[in-house]
């Protein structure tokens, strides 16, 4: 499975896949958070370096800057930043140019989940036509509430809501 976009939302959703016995691959656009996380360093505070280190070593976890990897992977949730523009609607460049990237590689069975926090409808108006320019269909987000430092709700216990393009596509997002 693969998580674009290694931040405070992607890299702890990363590793508890990781933990959970999946092979996990990190794409990120900054070479400097790749290269320290397949050196075994978090620089997220609530993801531990010595957890990291151990799933670099057992290479459950590792990290790129290249989407070529998107060819190989069954699954990728995207976690870019989405921030207000001045004007208060969010700016949707970061996911765009991900899933420009992503349709380069994207195929057949694949699942795409939008984890970015964005306005309702982004999945089908601007995730999906990107993901299906070569005539293939595309999954879609899930709302999630990440608070970093919060000692009850963490990546492994925060509930999501899921829905899909389609009935299959919302099966398959839950199944996941
Ligand atoms: N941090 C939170 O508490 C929180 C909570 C809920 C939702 N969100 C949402 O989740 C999303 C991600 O937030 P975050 O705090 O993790 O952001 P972040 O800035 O910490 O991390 C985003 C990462 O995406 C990378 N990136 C940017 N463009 C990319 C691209 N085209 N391809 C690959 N990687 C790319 C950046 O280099 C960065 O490492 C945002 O939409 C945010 O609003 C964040």
């Amino acid at each position: 499975m693969g998580i674009v976009g290694l931040g405070y939302v992607g890299l702890p959703l990363a590793t508890e896949f990781a933990k959970a016995g999946f092979s996990v691959t990190g794409i990120d656009l900054d070479q400097g958070k790749v290269d320290q996380l397949n050196q075994g360093m978090s620089y997220i505070q609530d993801v531990d370096s010595r957890e990291v280190k151990q799933l670099i070593q057992e290479k459950r976890l590792s990290a790129t800057s290249d989407f070529s990897v998107v060819a190989e992977l069954d699954t990728i949730n995207i976690c870019v930043p989405t921030p207000l523009r001045k004007t208060k609607d969010p700016d949707m460049s970061f996911i765009q140019s991900a899933c420009q990237e992503i349709a380069r590689y994207f195929h057949p069975g694949m699942l795409v989940i939008l984890e970015s926090t964005t306005y309702p409808g982004t999945t089908e108006e601007v995730v999906l036509p990107l993901l299906t320019s070569n005539g293939l269909r595309a999954g879609k987000d899930s709302p999630e509430r990440v608070d970093p430092g919060n000692p009850q709700y963490q990546t492994r216990n925060i509930p999501k809501v899921v829905g899909g393009v389609t009935p299959a596509c919302t099966s398959m997002g839950a199944l996941f």
